[in-house]
């Protein structure tokens, strides 16, 4: 009987570590038939996903003989980790060890709104040398508003800190007291006053039925017309076609979608606005981050199947 299948395009030395101790499966192209997965999963005893695959209760239920599920990356919004906890299969997971390669990018894309690098590029690339027309803005004294100073917000804010920004966040969970806020000399506000003070809004929030939809056209019309808003969390916490609408009539200035409401997404009028930055969902994309995932799902994995406790599960 085979023992772990991985049912997305995932590779690299922790795998390859794994499969000289184990029977692995590489199914890059399962998570697009549920069907399959279901009739497939049921032979194994450990299942390696990202963000694509749907581990369902159905999935959950098929899977008998699962020992462990691994989600290679922090989200668990496509587990039903309640399901599989009934079921007594633990998921596993790297809670943090993706957020400084999410909280780089992100940076990245607040500088890259501010100083219209991708326009400026594209356009130079194309034998102009427009340089008032690429007159940006700085990041130094502005404002920074966080959705969520949870492992990357934090670490996304420190990082606008050195660029001289002000933090500002919203979270429900953290205490005015924490270390994140007063290490940070962050002040936690209500949504509104985050919306309406903040010259930058980046969001970190997971999707949850309470944060789906949550950025719709009345909140992004709360921001200032000169202010960006910047998203690698969840595409699902964005209403796009609110966006679209609120950039269209310039209630706000420009904003960076890592991430989108349907993955890969269906064309629309964010691909054709200049002052919209559109990214595949790379955020935690750098080796670095990767290598830190896999080595610690993978290390979780093995533990599992040796019968030893796995270091990051997560809890319903
Ligand atoms: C995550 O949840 O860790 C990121 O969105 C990246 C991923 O899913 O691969």
């Amino acid at each position: 009987m085979p023992d772990i299948l991985i049912t997305e395009d995932i590779t690299g030395e922790p795998v390859d570590e794994l499969a000289k101790q184990f029977d692995v499966v590489r199914r890059g192209d399962l998570w697009r038939i549920p069907e399959e997965l279901k009739s497939t999963v049921r032979d194994f005893r450990a299942l390696i996903i990202r963000n694509q695959t749907q581990v369902t209760q159905a999935v959950v239920e098929a899977g008998a003989r699962l020992e462990v599920i691994a989600r290679a990356g922090v989200g668990l919004d496509n587990v039903d980790v309640q399901a599989a906890s009934h079921a007594g299969v633990p998921v596993v997971f790297a809670p943090e060890q993706n957020s400084i390669s999410v909280a780089e990018l992100t940076l990245g894309l607040m500088l890259s709104l501010a100083r219209k690098i991708p326009g400026a590029d594209r356009s130079t690339k194309a034998g102009g040398w427009e340089r008032k027309l690429y007159t940006g803005v700085e990041l130094y004294g502005k404002t920074l508003g966080v959705f969520g100073l949870g492992r990357i917000g934090y670490r996304t804010a420190v990082r606008a800190k050195a660029f001289g920004m002000d933090v500002v966040a919203h979270d429900d969970y953290i205490h005015p007291d924490s270390v994140a806020t007063s290490e940070l000399r962050a002040r936690l506000v209500t949504v509104d006053e985050l919306l309406q003070s903040s010259d930058f809004v980046s969001c970190h929030l997971p999707l949850t039925d309470e944060t789906r939809g949550f950025f719709d056209y009345d909140r992004l019309c709360q921001m200032k017309p000169s202010a960006f808003f910047v998203n690698t969390s969840r595409g699902e916490v964005v209403r796009e076609a609110d966006l679209i609408r609120a950039l269209t009539e310039e209630r706000l200035a420009g904003a960076a979608l890592d991430v989108r409401e349907e993955e890969p997404p269906q064309a629309n009028a964010l691909a054709g606005m200049e002052n919209v930055i559109l990214t595949p969902h790379i955020a935690a994309f750098a080796r670095e981050g990767q290598q830190r995932v896999l080595a610690s799902v993978c290390a979780d994995v093995d533990a599992v199947l040796r019968g030893a406790h796995p270091k990051n599960v997560a809890s319903v």
